[in-house]
């Protein structure tokens, strides 16, 4: 069976503005949940910074979920002598002329890209759009478009306003939804007409462990009132862009790892089949419509009794109903294993003794995509796109700045075999798919420039330092083989 994939199959890349795209206070941007966050390392995990009520700064490591270590009033402060990677990030802001040429020079026929919400309402409350932020986006679109590149826009890649978390308690409140909605309204007014893929919200099951929510304390209570807020935020963008743009098509995002059990003993298998609901419940729940049967059971892991303590507004069914996605979109980097008496929410999972591990302790599985794609068409029966998926790596350039990155080759022609194996073998309807950070960009978990996943290599390092000069790198030239010949390339593994 040749790996040659559907004639209208999509190939392209995925980023996020808040690591990609800097620019941080240009043309009106007002500041976002993200822009308070210095940059980490393993050691050093990344860190906010925020002042108290009595002006003492503090750098918590979180301050937006889990933040159990931040004081009651304490507020977000840009803090002199610290590096803040999402401000200038690879400065996208500047050069996305000369990234949207690379990218169509190694075929792309989608980009993936987030819009910052702050771009367009600065403090997330204003009557009117910022039209300079709106401006940017416009002319992103106009570049793509000249190189018959469609956009694929997430609506929220895990932020949102800094003044809606400090003043409202992020997602946390009900109030967020109608100012999502307003911002929504907007991005379709604006670019309804020329995109087709939506993306309501990135990796929103990741709420049940470090999601950023914008929600200050966040209980049990707290993360799982801020996902059923997000919901029906979700499904009322779905709804009004069904009715904008009859054809547009509406996913939102979902962090899978496939996650195995350690052994065949049953209180393992047990243990990670419910391992497996927690982000059920965020798949069933947006993909079909209604909240599954094992709700209560899931909630009753996070000191919930039952999902009679979430607040709902009467209509809210209703909505979730209307709502549904039209397709499934996740991220896939690696595989997990769980077994009994472990955390509920173990994200790094314990080592797989069969699989080999990136510098940053993540699981190599190939075999695991194709598992995931089965298993969700399995369950929900709708289309499948996979948004995010590649290999953090550290590359070392030569003195011409050239990578030779046979690793990431090695990653990529893996899982985009076992991903087409799943299209042609197990025919299962995939839309497309886009790699994790074509161009170079800064890490989302440590804010290090040093773990790459990009075609291209960008010259800076984890302090912001460097020319920004971008450079192919060796799996460029590859990945612009494999779009040409559709995927048949990958037969010559
Ligand atoms: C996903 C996010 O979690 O994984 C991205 O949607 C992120 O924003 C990506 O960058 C890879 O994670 P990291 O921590 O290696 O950047």
């Amino acid at each position: 069976m040749t790996r040659e994939l559907p004639s209208d199959f999509l190939w392209g890349g995925a980023t996020s503005d808040f690591q990609y795209e800097g620019g941080y206070r240009e043309n009106g941007r007002g500041l976002s949940t993200h822009d308070y966050e210095t940059n980490g390392n393993q050691i050093n995990p990344r860190h906010h910074t925020m002042v108290t009520s009595s002006g003492k700064k503090i750098f918590p490591k979180s301050a937006f979920v889990n933040a159990d270590d931040v004081p009651e009033n304490a507020k977000p402060l840009v803090v002199d002598n610290q590096y803040y990677p999402s401000h200038n990030a690879v400065d996208f802001f500047h050069h996305y002329k000369e990234d949207i040429k690379l990218m169509a020079n190694m075929g792309f026929n989608v980009f993936r890209f987030s819009i910052s919400w702050s771009r367009i309402y600065p403090t997330g409350e204003e009557e009117t759009p910022n039209q300079k932020g709106i401006e940017f986006y416009d002319n992103v679109i106009s570049e793509l478009e000249k190189y018959n590149i469609q956009p694929l826009i997430t609506i929220c890649h895990d932020e949102l306003p800094i003044n809606l978390a400090v003043k409202y308690d992020g997602w946390n409140s009900r109030k967020v939804i109608e100012l999502y909605m307003k911002y929504v309204r907007t991005l379709f007014d604006n670019f309804g007409k020329r995109c087709k893929y939506w993306l309501t919200f990135n990796e929103i099951n990741a709420i049940r462990g470090f999601g950023p929510t914008g929600v200050h304390k966040a209980s049990g209570i707290d993360r799982y009132q801020a996902a059923h807020n997000m919901f029906v935020a979700s499904a009322k963008a779905v709804i009004l862009g069904h009715k904008m743009m009859p054809k547009s098509q509406f996913g939102a995002m979902y962090a899978m790892s496939a996650s195995y059990p350690a052994t065949c003993k049953p209180e393992d298998m047990f243990h990670n089949q419910l391992e497996q609901r927690e982000n059920w419940y965020f798949i069933d729940t947006m993909g079909r419509g209604y909240y599954p049967v094992y709700a209560d059971e899931i909630l009753q892991h996070h000191g919930i009794k039952s999902l009679k303590e979430i607040k709902m507004d009467p209509d809210d069914k209703e909505v979730l109903k209307k709502g549904q996605l039209d397709f499934i979109s996740f991220s896939y980097y690696r595989s997990n294993i769980s077994k009994d008496g472990d955390d509920w929410f173990n994200v790094g999972g314990s080592p797989n003794p069969y699989l080999k591990t990136t510098p940053w302790g993540w699981g190599l599985d190939p075999l695991g995509l194709r598992y995931t794609m089965n298993m969700i068409y399995d369950r929900i029966q709708k289309p499948i796109f996979i948004v995010e998926n590649g290999m953090g790596a550290i590359d070392k350039p030569n003195q011409e700045g050239y990578v030779e990155d046979n690793y990431r080759i090695e990653y990529l022609s893996q899982h985009l075999s076992a991903m087409a194996d799943a299209i042609n073998i197990d025919k299962i309807p995939c839309i497309g798919y886009t790699m994790w950070g074509p161009i170079d960009l800064i890490s989302l978990s440590t804010g290090e420039m040093r773990k790459r996943y990009g075609f291209v290599y960008v010259d800076m390092d984890d302090l912001g330092n460097g020319t920004l000069k971008r450079t192919p790198k060796k799996s460029y030239f590859w990945i612009k083989h494999v779009i040409e010949t559709n995927g048949k390339a990958l037969d010559e593994n």
